[in-house]
């Protein structure tokens, strides 16, 4: 039998003590597929006392993650300490810079440096798998960089941050508001104490570009995201949204289209039937639409010990299962030198149907005065509804549209134009419509 495989592992939290647990209670299952052992011989945390539920006395402590990533005691380093600079980042490209393999769950770093590490990695000959970064446990990666070889990407689009899906899933099944929902969330531990990264999209935007790069072979290019969050989604869009067969969700979104790449992040009304919309809760998932393939979709757990742990550890076999010399297939599926620069499709171009909520005084000709909005900039309307306003707003009534498809850019000509003309009593809100299948 060949040589064991060394793991060094950095960062013993959530991910990094569950991928130790399951290499110790998967071992010989391990051994068996990978055709050698794979045992862990190193592992740094900031605090070395920190009882962690696992026996790890048999590897070799180490206080600065660096010095693991450069020792020769290790063929692996999997990096599990998160962030997208500090000691996530140095220790990653010192294991590279000496040669190791890198197995990282860090999208914040990816999305950042992930070509710069890519172009070390490749200089190298060397692997840095990511599975676990985009999306936990589903093997998103490895279908789009391997198993779709071939395929053009037309777009690719998920629910990709579990706390967002399950709020909102929480908001339409009980009827409650956002700020309810999330306070539970953060009492039950699916949601940070500070929830603004994952609420207002960043999260999952890091994961989206990383996705971008893989459909696309371009740049990462984390910071060109059109991104929008839940956290003015209210119980009226979301019943609004049910009685035109619409659900709402969180989507990253990253689409080729004629003046270049879409990469946004917004909430999104999809078809109530679609498969896309029966994905509830903390669940993940990824569509795929390619030239040959057609649409394709992944779900399931995006986040999680386990979860996780199983896309790390898938990505620990692969190495353990490479042969000495083989040369390693691209990070990013195509050498990061030659990834192209992303070329920015301008939001204002977006095209497709929206969902407009308007709430309006009620009085006289402002009906009227909202569907000239939209004709003069030339939208086209799928329905207009309006009802009144219960209770103490009774001087206000609502207005819903549903557009054909637009742009962006007549969408929020249209929408200003209305808000000067002073009929709102409220902000309007403007929710995109996804095509799903
Ligand atoms: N949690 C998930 O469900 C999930 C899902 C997908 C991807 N990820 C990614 O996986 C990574 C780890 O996440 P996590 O949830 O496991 O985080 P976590 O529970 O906060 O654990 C972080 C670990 O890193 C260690 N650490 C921090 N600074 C360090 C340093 N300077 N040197 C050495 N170790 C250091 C911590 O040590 P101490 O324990 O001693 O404090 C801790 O063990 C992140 O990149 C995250 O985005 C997580």
């Amino acid at each position: 039998m060949a040589e064991a495989l060394r793991v060094g592992i950095a960062g013993l939290g959530t991910v990094g003590a569950s991928v130790a647990r399951v290499l110790r209670d998967k071992a010989a299952e391990l051994t068996r597929q990978c055709g050698r052992d794979i045992i862990v011989s190193a592992i740094s945390a900031r605090d070395r006392k920190r009882e962690r539920g696992i026996d790890l006395s048999s590897a070799n402590w180490f206080d600065d993650p660096v010095k693991m990533a450069q020792t020769a005691e290790i063929d692996v380093f999997v990096e599990l300490i998160g962030g997208d600079e500090g000691s996530a980042r140095a220790s990653v490209k010192a294991a590279l810079e000496a040669g190791r393999h890198v197995v990282t769950a860090n999208k914040a770093l990816l999305a950042k440096h992930g070509v710069a590490l890519a172009e070390i990695a490749e200089k190298k000959g060397v692997l840095l798998n990511y599975e676990a970064a985009v999306a936990g446990g589903i093997p998103v990666i490895k279908t789009m960089r391997e198993a779709m070889a071939g395929n053009s990407v037309t777009r690719v689009f998920g629910i990709l941050n579990g706390t967002c899906n399950y709020i909102l899933t929480r908001m339409e099944a009980e009827g409650v508001s956002f700020d309810v929902v999330l306070k539970d969330a953060q009492r039950l531990g699916y949601a940070e104490a500070d929830p603004t990264f994952d609420i207002e999209g960043h999260d999952t935007a890091h994961k989206l570009s990383i996705l971008t790069s893989l459909a696309f072979g371009t740049k990462i290019a984390a910071n060109d995201i059109y991104m929008e969050g839940i956290s003015n989604i209210t119980q009226a869009d979301i019943r609004a949204a049910g009685d035109l067969g619409y659900r709402i969700k969180l989507l990253g979104v990253a689409q080729r289209t004629e003046s270049g790449i879409e990469q946004r992040v917004h909430p999104t009304m999809v078809p109530t039937a679609s498969v896309i919309a029966q994905v509830h809760g903390v669940t993940n998932a990824v569509a795929i639409e390619t030239d040959i393939l057609g649409e394709l979709l992944l779900s399931g757990p995006g986040a999680g010990g386990n979860a996780t742990a199983s896309a790390v550890i898938g990505d620990i076999a692969d190495i353990a299962k490479s042969r000495p010399g083989f040369q390693h297939g691209p990070v990013f599926g195509r050498p990061a030198k030659e990834l192209k620069p992303y070329k920015k499709a301008q939001m204002r171009s977006h095209a497709g149907g929206y969902f407009i909520r308007l709430t309006v005084h009620d009085r006289i000709g402002v009906f009227a005065a909202i569907a000239k909005r939209m004709a003069d900039n030339d939208i086209s309307l799928e329905s207009i509804v309006q009802h009144a306003v219960s209770g103490e707003a009774a001087a206000q009534k609502t207005v819903i549209l549903v557009t054909h498809e637009t742009t962006e850019a007549a969408v929020r000509k249209a929408v200003d134009g209305i808000t000067k003309d002073g009929h709102l009593t409220d902000k309007p809100q403007v929710i995109r419509i996804e095509r799903a299948g």
